[in-house]
């Protein structure tokens, strides 16, 4: 896809690909491998125990910025891209259900302040259970980052859109994951959680997978979006 689509740089969120929760070392490294320039995460970033040294070390994989400062990681790194650009990535926690250690709108500004001294070339992945939250987080940025990216709900919205100062945003990129779910869970596992109250293990659905995303088009001077369009490939 990276070649079809002649993309400069990949970033995906793999906050749940160690089979739906959190990520493993081991998981960073082949995404890596396979064509990723940058990893974020969000609320599930820390459930792998073993991914806390893996996170001090790396410069590919950022988790949430608005985390506790004694949490392992950073959230904030610049990547470069197979045209000679570089990307710098912010990863931040919005604070419906999520529960941050500060609010985002309180750290974004100086994230971003930092992401521009480096590169004209910044994508914020804001992972938010509201879609408020994300909506005025990109407002917030229009004209001052390249893209908002929404994640965290697993469901494409179909308001991708370049703002008027020319940030490209959308509300949720959606979910790489099995579609023939609740959410990437077992339809008949979450179903019974929630009709009867009662603790139920989840498991990863395997039916209807499909590779979600979107892919913006931006001026590597300004940094500022031409376009963006929401992907839905199903994947065989
Ligand atoms: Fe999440």
């Amino acid at each position: 896809m990276r070649a079809e689509l002649a993309v400069d740089v990949c970033v995906v969120n793999g906050e749940n690909a160690a089979d739906g929760i959190g990520i493993t070392p081991r998981l960073a490294d082949r995404m890596l491998a396979t064509g990723v320039d940058a990893i974020t995460l969000g609320n599930h970033a820390f459930r792998r125990t073993e991914i806390g040294p893996y996170l001090d070390a790396s410069d590919r994989v950022v988790r949430p910025a608005n985390a506790s400062s004694s949490a392992p990681g950073r959230g904030l790194t610049v990547v470069p891209a197979s045209n000679g650009t570089r990307l710098a990535v912010i990863n931040v926690l919005g604070s419906l259900f999520l529960h941050p250690a500060t609010s985002m709108f309180e750290l974004i500004d100086g994230l971003v302040d930092t992401a521009t001294g480096e590169t004209p070339l910044v994508l914020v992945d804001v992972h938010a259970e509201a879609t408020s939250e994300k909506a005025a987080l990109a407002r917030w940025l229009d004209g001052r980052v390249t893209a908002v990216v929404g994640t965290h709900t697993h469901v494409q919205t179909s308001d991708a859109c370049v703002l008027p100062r020319g940030t490209a945003f959308v509300t949720d990129a959606g979910m790489t994951g099995p579609h023939d779910s609740v959410i990437g869970v077992e339809s008949e596992l979450a179903i019974r959680r929630m009709r009867t109250g009662m603790p139920v293990r989840f498991a990863t659905a395997q039916g209807d997978v499909r590779i979600e995303g979107v892919v913006i088009d931006c001026d590597p001077k300004s940094g500022r979006a031409k376009s963006i369009e929401a992907l839905r490939v199903p994947f065989s």
